[in-house]
């Protein structure tokens, strides 16, 4: 097969092994950068140019779009899936998992376990945005955030609200969150190919920690999951419309409650600490399902 990579940059370690997995099953394999493509849009004939020529004869293409480049990486991959090109994920489905509001809507519609949730923008009484979500110890997240910036724990009414008018002055978008206190600082990463949980770690947070971001100190290990916890992880998959996810799960005392579902979950974490060859599991799915014109949605919706 001939198959795209989206990818900002070839050396990044996901990058790497995709094309390397590709390669190894003799495939061949084009990293593209995402936002070096340009398109005609208008055309009877849906065509992608990159370094002055069009792309031509791809099966397959492997969207690997960051959150800064979401709206323009979406628009080049539905010009593929209009193109008839196979998508490991497809445009709708990492817009859908994007927004986190409409993710997280979308599983509790599905009755996925969450944390209580609330989501604000200028909420006009902060009191009982707190009341509503069950009151302190609360998580308070800005939406922009990545890599647990912009995650505060606050463990009391007052520093809940303090925090909240604080946030409420940046004109950003908040969630408000139930505290899992018993996750003990740890969250379980699921990769999830296809309909299955092909590989698991636990990251946990460095003592007095609560975020159990690798950037921010954290560290994983192996972790073995339970049945719930993996049918949880392949139905939210499911549910966004995702073949390949990176499903992050606290345990919390009520069971497994879901915190996000990644479209573009990175590989170097899982590969390292389950010895597992992910890449090659993502190259193997691509093999037996990609079929030209097969894009469910075509890019519509
Ligand atoms: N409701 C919660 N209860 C307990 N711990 C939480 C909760 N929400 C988040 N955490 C911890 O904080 C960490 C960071 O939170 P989260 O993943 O929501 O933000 P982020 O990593 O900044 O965003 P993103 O994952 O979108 O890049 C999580 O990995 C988890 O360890
Ligand atoms: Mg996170």
């Amino acid at each position: 097969m001939k198959i795209a990579v989206l990818s900002r940059n070839p050396r990044l370690y996901s990058t790497r092994r995709l094309v390397e997995a590709g390669q190894q099953r003799g495939h061949e394999m084009v990293v593209i950068d995402t936002l070096r493509a340009y398109m005609n849009i208008a055309s009877h004939k849906p065509q992608i140019h990159y370094r002055g020529q069009a792309l031509e004869g791809f099966d397959a293409v492997i969207p690997r779009i960051g959150a800064s480049v979401t709206f323009y990486g979406c628009a080049v991959l539905r010009q593929f899936e209009m193109m008839g090109v196979f998508p490991l994920n497809e445009s709708v489905a990492i817009s859908r998992s994007r927004d986190k509001l409409r993710a997280l809507q979308l599983l509790s519609r599905k009755g996925i376990g969450l944390p209580v949730t609330g989501f604000a923008h200028s909420p006009d009484d902060i009191p009982d945005l707190i009341q509503m979500v069950g009151g302190a110890p609360l998580v308070i997240k800005v939406l922009e955030g990545t890599q647990g910036m912009g995650v505060v724990l606050a463990e009391t009414q007052k520093a809940a609200e303090s925090v909240l008018e604080a946030f409420l002055g940046l004109k950003q978008d908040i969630m408000v969150q139930e505290y899992i206190r018993e996750a003990g600082g740890a969250d379980i990463r699921c990769f999830v190919v296809g309909d299955k949980v092909i590989a698991a770690m636990k990251r946990q947070a460095k003592p007095g920690e609560f975020r159990s971001n690798l950037h921010r100190g954290g560290s994983a290990s192996l972790i073995k999951i339970t049945p719930e916890e993996r049918m949880t992880a392949v139905r939210a998959a499911r549910v966004m419309g995702l073949n390949v996810a990176g499903v992050d799960i606290l345990r919390s005392n009520h069971g497994p409650l879901v915190m996000e579902v990644n479209s573009s979950p990175g590989l170097q974490g899982i590969e390292t600490t389950t010895g597992k060859d992910v890449a090659g599991i993502i190259v193997d799915h691509l093999e037996k399902h990609a079929t030209h014109g097969q894009t469910r949605t075509k890019g519509r919706g």
